[in-house]
């Protein structure tokens, strides 16, 4: 199917992140370190990988580390420079972004997060773009994103990245419909925001990856508030299915942490810390020891 290329990322950063605080009265949850790198970080990286270019940020009050975080650093470069640093000169590269290819924009409001995706409308302009969602960090061998551009080549329309879970976990998402299932695509006919668990279509939920048409924005415009009084992305999304090009999910092949629940930010922690190869020795006798110990006391 001739698909237009995704060239335009969003990446809703706005929330307060209060299941964090106190670490996040003063820096944006986006700014937290799984091992070394902030979730921010893991995100850009996958859009890159999937070929992104352009990166919209919408953000809020309190969210200004996030800009000098991707902006470049003369002094300590010059300083690392001066040392002959080069490996941590090379480590700071992934932070850099060309001149213009990074945007801001404010979401004054937390009206939820098909609003933040609609604050971001006139940057978008009328070409499909791609959504992520920083508190979902995905591990895979190739980028999940990079998965979903590939499939989306196949359908056109809007695709949004799947995962099985738990029937009672349903209600904490967005819950596919199916009316196909292909394998790792799934034609949708339906999607409900945070359904209640009795009333879930199916136990296929929507994880933070999305790439969608414009016409979803349009929907957006209508600001019809949906699950807790929000303006639901999903809600915009669910439009689409039977429209034009429909709607898919898309079951991705990796591993998903919720680094938006502390259980899950120290699980990717942990994951992460072990896949690195400069720590993952000491790392894993230390956790052998950890697991003994609490075997012994029990
Ligand atoms: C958001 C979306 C939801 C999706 C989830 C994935 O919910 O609204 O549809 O399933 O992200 O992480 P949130 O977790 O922001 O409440």
């Amino acid at each position: 199917m001739k698909t237009k290329k995704v060239t335009k990322a969003v990446f809703p950063v706005a929330g307060l992140g209060t299941r964090f605080l106190p670490a996040t009265k003063s820096i944006p949850k986006e700014i937290m370190t799984l091992v070394d790198r902030p979730l921010i970080q893991y995100a850009i990286d996958e859009a890159r990988a999937a070929g992104i270019k352009e990166f919209i940020f919408v953000t809020s009050r309190g969210k200004s580390a996030l800009e000098d975080y991707f902006d470049n650093a003369p002094e300590l470069e010059s300083e690392l420079r001066k040392k002959g640093k080069t490996d941590l000169l090379d480590v700071l590269k992934d932070t850099n972004m060309e001149s213009g290819a990074i945007a801001y924009m404010r979401q004054t409001r937390p009206l939820g997060l098909g609003h933040a995706v609609w604050c971001a409308r006139r940057l978008i302009g009328d070409e499909p773009f791609a959504v992520l969602l920083p508190d979902d960090v995905i591990a895979a061998d190739k980028a999940c994103l990079q998965q979903m551009v590939e499939a989306y080549e196949q359908t056109g329309g809007c695709m949004v990245a799947a995962m099985e879970v738990p029937p009672a976990k349903a209600s904490s998402y967005g819950v596919l419909d199916i009316e196909e299932d292909m394998g790792s695509i799934v034609k949708a006919k339906g999607m409900v925001e945070k359904p209640k668990a009795e009333e879930a279509p199916s136990n296929l939920a929507v994880i933070g990856r999305y790439i969608l048409t414009p016409k979803v924005l349009t929907n957006l415009n209508r600001m019809k508030q949906g699950a807790g009084g929000e303006i639901q992305l999903t809600d915009a999304i669910a439009e689409e299915v039977g429209g034009e090009g429909g709607v898919f999910g898309y079951r991705f092949r990796g591993m998903r942490y919720d680094c938006g629940s502390k259980a899950g930010f120290l699980q990717a922690t942990v994951a992460f810390g072990l896949s690195r190869p400069d720590l993952n020795e000491e790392f894993s006798v230390y956790l052998n020891e950890i697991v003994a110990q609490q075997k012994a006391a029990q």
